[in-house]
């Protein structure tokens, strides 16, 4: 067990629904409904969940960009110790803040195409007055040199550069004050799979050379499956099961896991067994079903799933599941990467993972993205 980094416990984020000519509060969306995670330094949580389980909302939530309804996050501080982030006031939040950054997922909205290059990443620096004047442009290219871009580069504007250089651009500008943590929502989910693996590839080394941690949010559990130290499934607002990498994509617990996973490629793509197990819609979180929220879907339901809502159990060597038949059920897991070699189904972190393998010759992999190819203007 690593050194704790960040706790979350029983964190809430619930959206009014307003309607009628008075706005009148007639429900609530639970976005986030008893999250309870927590991270170790220098790992790489990831988080996966289909579309609208409430993974964005838990990483904004977690950085308090949204005021939590209910629930507590720890961070653990260097020098100032336990801090309680959902209770801090303005001042402390501006001390720690810097120590928690978000990647978003699309790298074309999320810069400000009015501003140069050079600003975007100088503005967190700007802001916080760390750095003026020349030691302050010298940062500047100092990062863009960090995610393979060139100093150059400062001057142009974001619409000048690809999908994977915006992400490039996106990621220098969480580096700029140093983070301790980055929350990384779909860093990859809008660039194409060969540049996918160029970032994924990015972010590991920056990993490595800064003592980052990272939660890495996904909806696709293939691409976190080479990334990712740990991993937690998110099921309408709620984790309901949390692993090692291995364990879960091997030994899942949690039907819902299960599911997930039966979508993955499989080896022989002429023996593709249909992920048929994902059947049904997932339920709205303004309303959601009673019992265990998987119920409605879960082929191995029973009586006492649409009563009684399981709760996150350890059920051994720190695997945790939601499910009540957790220790009874054996799952189907993940087709292991080594004997996925049909190179239509390859995928990003099966790419990636090739990449590394042939890397050893220590080959530039990515001619295209970096800063030999300059933006493509
Ligand atoms: N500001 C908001 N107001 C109301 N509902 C929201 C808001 N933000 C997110 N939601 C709802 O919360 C749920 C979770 O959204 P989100 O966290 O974006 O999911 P994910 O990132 O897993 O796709 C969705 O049903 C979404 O519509
Ligand atoms: S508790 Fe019941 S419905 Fe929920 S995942 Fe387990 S078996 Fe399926
Ligand atoms: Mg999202």
């Amino acid at each position: 067990m690593g050194e704790l980094l960040l706790e979350v416990k029983g964190l809430k984020k619930h959206f009014p629904i307003k309607q009628g000519f008075f706005r009148r509060t007639v429900g609530h969306v639970r976005a986030v409904d008893g999250l309870d995670l927590s991270v170790n330094r220098g790992e790489t949580f990831a988080i996966v969940g289909e579309s609208g389980c409430g993974k964005s909302t838990s990483g904004r939530t977690i950085l308090r960009l949204e005021e939590p309804t209910a629930g507590e996050i720890v961070y653990h501080h260097e020098t100032l110790g336990k801090i309680n982030v959902e209770k801090a006031d303005s001042k402390l939040l501006k001390r720690i803040r810097p120590e928690m950054q978000i990647i978003f997922q699309d790298p074309f909205s999320s810069l400000d195409s009015r501003m140069t290059v050079g600003r975007i990443i100088a503005e967190p620096m700007v802001i916080n007055d760390t750095l003026r004047g020349r030691e302050l442009k010298d940062r500047v290219a100092e990062l863009l040199t960090v995610v393979g871009l060139r100093p150059e580069h400062a001057s142009r504007y974001p619409h000048a550069f690809s999908g994977g250089q915006r992400q490039r651009i996106g990621i220098a500008r969480a580096l700029a004050l140093n983070p301790k943590l980055i929350i990384c929502d779909e860093p990859v989910s809008a660039l194409d799979v060969s540049v996918q693996a160029q970032v994924l590839n990015l972010l590991e080394d920056l990993q490595e050379r800064f003592n980052l941690t990272y939660i890495f949010i996904s909806h696709d559990l293939s691409v976190v499956e080479h990334i990712a130290d740990r991993v937690a499934v998110m099921y309408v607002g709620k984790v309901v099961e949390v692993g090692t990498t291995d364990q879960l994509f091997y030994n899942p617990k949690m039907p819902y896991t299960e599911a997930l996973l039966s979508a993955l490629p499989k080896p022989d793509p002429r023996n593709r067994s249909k992920p048929t197990l994902l059947a049904g819609e997932v339920p709205s979180p303004a309303n959601p079903p009673s019992g265990c929220y998987f119920h409605p879907r879960c082929p191995y339901a029973q009586e006492i799933c649409k009563k009684e809502a399981p709760p996150l159990q350890d059920t051994g060597d720190g695997h945790l599941a939601a499910c009540h038949f957790a220790n009874e059920l054996t799952l189907k897991g993940a087709t292991p990467l080594t004997e996925i070699k049909a190179p239509d189904i390859i995928t990003a972190t099966a790419r990636h993972q090739a990449s590394v393998a042939a890397s050893s010759a220590a080959q530039p992999t990515e001619a295209s993205e970096q800063a030999g190819s300059g933006a493509t203007s």
